[in-house]
């Protein structure tokens, strides 16, 4: 069993840390190999909607023609048994690193028949600020995500500052729901 987290903030005692922290733990508990994507230290450019019809080579290749570190992610990716999505919420939306990078997984892996992605298991964890406001949207956007990319999602984990405590308990369950049982706790 592997897992990959993917997260997407630059700030290294965030939120958005915080809850990648326990997963990692959770993860590590239970002897689960686990690789943690930091999507703003990678390089990945915007989709340039390539071509005349707004569809380049991802609609039937299912990479990507520009070259940076999407299309080896995106091969990663195939290798891993489920995933843990977390975002901060920016401007009521995923942070642009996360939409970057899912925009062109989108595109790569929705008519992918053959896509390893399919039925996968997918955490999706949002972190807001003192508001809150917009982690509602962000989940409806990772879930729209999970759709175009055929996963089946364990949870949806709205995040602030006042109910993280009260919250850690359930990241550390979702988590190992992700697992169906399948590792033994040490
Ligand atoms: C550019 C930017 C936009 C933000 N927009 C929102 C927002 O729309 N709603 C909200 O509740 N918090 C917003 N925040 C606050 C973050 O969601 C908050 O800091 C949260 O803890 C996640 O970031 P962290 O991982 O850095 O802790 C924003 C922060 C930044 C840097």
């Amino acid at each position: 069993m592997k897992t990959m987290i993917i997260s997407s903030s630059p700030n290294r005692i965030g939120l958005t840390n915080s809850c990648v922290d326990i997963c990692i733990k959770t993860l590590q508990e239970l002897n689960v190999e686990t690789k943690w994507v930091v999507l703003n230290q990678y390089n990945i450019k915007k989709c340039e909607a390539c071509g005349k019809r707004g569809w380049g080579i991802c609609l039937e290749e299912h990479i990507c023609r520009m070259e940076d570190d999407f299309n080896n992610l995106q091969e990663e990716m195939g290798e891993y048994d489920n995933f843990i999505i977390v975002s901060p919420v920016y401007f009521y939306e995923m942070s642009e690193s996360a939409k970057t990078f899912f925009d062109r997984l989108k595109r790569c892996q929705s008519f992918n028949e053959d896509s390893k992605l399919k039925g996968k298991e997918m955490l999706c964890i949002a972190c807001a600020g003192g508001s809150g406001d917009g982690t509602e949207n962000t989940l409806h956007s990772m879930k729209n995500l999970a759709k175009f990319l055929h996963t089946e999602v364990v949870d949806y984990i709205g995040i602030t500052k006042k109910n993280f405590e009260n919250e850690k308990e359930r990241i550390a369950e979702s988590t190992k729901k992700l697992l169906k049982g399948k590792v033994l706790e040490k």
